[in-house]
């Protein structure tokens, strides 16, 4: 999705902007530009595809002199991937220049009326209205002509702005989209992502909906709604560079796969003292959580299947029923909900807008609402009344893999925390329970450690066209969330199914060397899988076996085996899911694709 980033200080502006714009680069783009402020007013240069074709065009930055600027890198949705559609945007009399992340959703109207008035609008976007609002009601205050355009803008903004005749000033403000100030020492930036900026400074300023930051190189002022001046606290972002960049390996994505057991530690101990869960962050009282009768879990993507997968564990422990629903399809769902409903959202960047509707939607019904976000100060964070944040650091390659098990570890402090406070389990369990999970990151070490021979397999399953996953119970749902990731990044096609399904129509697709990865590390039903595994072979299916250490009747079925550590099956997830994608990350780089940032996907949703 969009991305900007703004500086203003005392070197050239167009290199520090380029540089924050390739930070951005995995959030997924088509298009980008750069808009700097330099002795003669403002000089704009922007091309469609990626930031090298940005950085030859500008011949790395030289071509625009200046020390305060702004950048974007866009994703389109209203008018195709054009130069002139890429952002920055003009005034006709080249006063000001803006970049814009969100969707302005009354742009329609707002563009007929400027046409009426004589401005002449060059793309098709609907950013274009902001800056000819900003010509409209400029009388020489920047920070007013800023106030009044942003109160006719109906929809989501993260909006960067610069003026000719304010040569050091770069002015911020934001509406539902996320916008950070980064605070230096001589010079200010900002961002829609701390990736963006904390290899300039870990000083951060969260700007909140309808506040405007006038920047200039020694001064961050930042503005209320009604125009009044707001004090405002500068934190400390914990992130660091090298856990934003690629640390010697090829790809973010084999990085954070491989950082998982610390990115889980880091999430899970806190969290655990003295065998408790300890979850200070939650404004949900005892006896609220003894009220709800029915639990909902709402996310998109990997974050949905997460839920899909702790789902088990948390009805296993509570007793309460839950139901998991795709975020696009709960807001439209017209849901029965009220206040003895929790409502469980999840999301890694905490800005994905099918989320954050569905999120609105049930609080407007009365539900409790509980985050799983990684992403600290997001829109999510913020409208949800209670927030247990992931601590699972940057994610940066597109298809998530340590945001997803994270994800689910939080659901597992949870469902032990819920289960407890209803009287479910005994402080004994709770203990014995809390142990289990304390072991999860170091079955993640196992897990990757049982199979150096991935790369291998992925050698021999890379050319087919078309892979099943199949499973049960809760390795249903881990099937899910393999097959996703092989989809995303390698572009082969694969299909998950309950294993029980296949009879009803899928096993009519199997043909002789139809490869089919059969996950079976959920010991109760391993008898009802191996069957399922000989109904394929019968049906000359070549079988990938996933089963804990120690199942060794599988050898004799598969044709290839994947171990994984045994776990409580309360807990097997993460350690299962890990050498899927591990699998999903080698094929796709047997097939040469661009495993960090997939085609046509963005790590960031913010629009429907
Ligand atoms: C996009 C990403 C997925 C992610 C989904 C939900 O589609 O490519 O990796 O799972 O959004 O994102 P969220 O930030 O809400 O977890």
């Amino acid at each position: 999705m969009c991305g900007i980033v703004g500086f203003t200080g005392r070197q050239e502006a167009a290199q520090i902007l380029l540089e924050g714009l390739k930070k951005l680069e995995y959030r997924g783009y088509d298009s980008a530009g750069l808009a700097v402020l330099g002795k003669n007013g403002i000089s704009m240069i922007k091309t469609t595809g990626k930031i090298a074709n940005l950085c030859e065009k500008t011949q790395d930055g030289k071509l625009l002199p200046g020390f305060a600027g702004i950048g974007h890198t866009r994703w389109a949705t209203h008018g195709a991937p054009t130069d002139i559609n890429a952002h920055p945007h003009m005034s006709n009399d080249g006063k000001f220049a803006v970049v814009h992340n969100g969707i302005i959703e009354n742009y329609a109207v707002l563009r007929d009326e400027l046409v009426e008035r004589g401005f002449e609008f060059k793309s098709e976007t609907d950013t274009e209205v902001v800056v000819h609002l900003l010509s409209l009601y400029y009388n020489g205050d920047l920070k007013e002509a800023v106030m009044k355009a942003t109160a006719r803008l109906e929809g989501s903004y993260g909006l960067g702005v610069v003026c000719a005749d304010y040569p050091e000033h770069i002015v911020a403000t934001r509406q539902f989209s996320p916008l950070i100030l980064g605070v230096g020492v001589g010079e200010n930036y900002f961002a829609s992502d701390v990736t963006a900026l904390i290899s300039h400074t870990k000083n951060v300023i969260y700007l909140e909906d309808g506040e405007v930051a006038d920047i200039t190189p020694d001064e961050i002022c930042v503005y209320g709604p009604t125009g009044k001046p707001v004090e405002k606290e500068i934190t400390r972002v914990q992130w660091d560079m090298e856990a934003a960049e690629k640390g010697g390996y090829d790809h973010f994505m084999l990085k954070e796969i491989i950082e998982q057991p610390r990115a889980i530690k880091s999430t899970v101990e806190p969290r655990i003292k003295d065998g408790k869960v300890v979850l200070e962050e939650l404004n949900l009282s005892d006896d609220e959580i003894r009220s709800i009768d029915k639990i909902v879990i709402t996310a998109c993507g990997s974050a949905y299947y997460a839920g899909c997968a702790a789902k088990y564990t948390l009805e296993k422990l509570t007793r309460v029923p839950v139901t998991t629903e795709l975020a696009s399809e709960f807001r439209y769902s017209d849901p029965i909900i009220d206040d003895k409903t929790l409502l469980i959202v999840i999301s890694q960047s905490g800005e994905t807008a099918d989320t954050i509707s569905a999120l609105e939607e049930a609080k407007t019904r009365g539900a409790k609402i509980l985050a799983i976000v990684n992403v600290v100060g997001s829109r999510i964070s913020k409208l949800a009344d209670n927030v247990i944040y992931t601590w699972a650091g940057p994610e940066i390659a597109v298809a998530t893999t340590k945001g997803y098990t994270t994800q689910v570890a939080v659901m597992y402090l949870f469902s032990v925390y819920m289960a407890r406070r209803r009287g479910r389990i005994s402080e004994d369990e709770e203990k014995r329970l809390t142990g289990e999970i304390m072991q999860i990151p170091q079955q993640i070490q196992r897990a990757i450690d049982l199979n150096p021979q991935i790369p291998s397999l992925a050698k021999e399953y890379h050319h087919n066209k078309s892979l099943f996953f199949i499973g049960r119970n809760v390795d249903y749902a881990v099937c899910l969330e393999g097959s996703l990731k092989l989809k995303e990044i390698s572009y082969l096609h694969s299909e998950a199914y309950a294993a029980g399904e296949l009879k009803h129509g899928t096993i009519a697709l199997i043909e002789e060397d139809q490869p089919v990865i059969a996950l079976s590390c959920y010991e109760p039903l391993f008898d009802k899988m191996m069957s399922n595994i000989k109904e394929v072979k019968a049906r000359g299916a070549k079988v990938l076996g996933v089963t804990t250490e120690g199942q060794n009747r599988i050898v004799r079925e598969a044709d290839d085996v994947i171990f994984v550590p045994k776990t409580d099956t309360l807990f097997g997830v993460p350690s299962e899911v890990v050498p899927l994608q591990l699998f999903a990350y080698y094929v796709a780089k047997e097939n040469g694709c661009n495993i960090d940032k997939p085609r046509n996907l963005a790590k960031s949703v913010t629009v429907e």
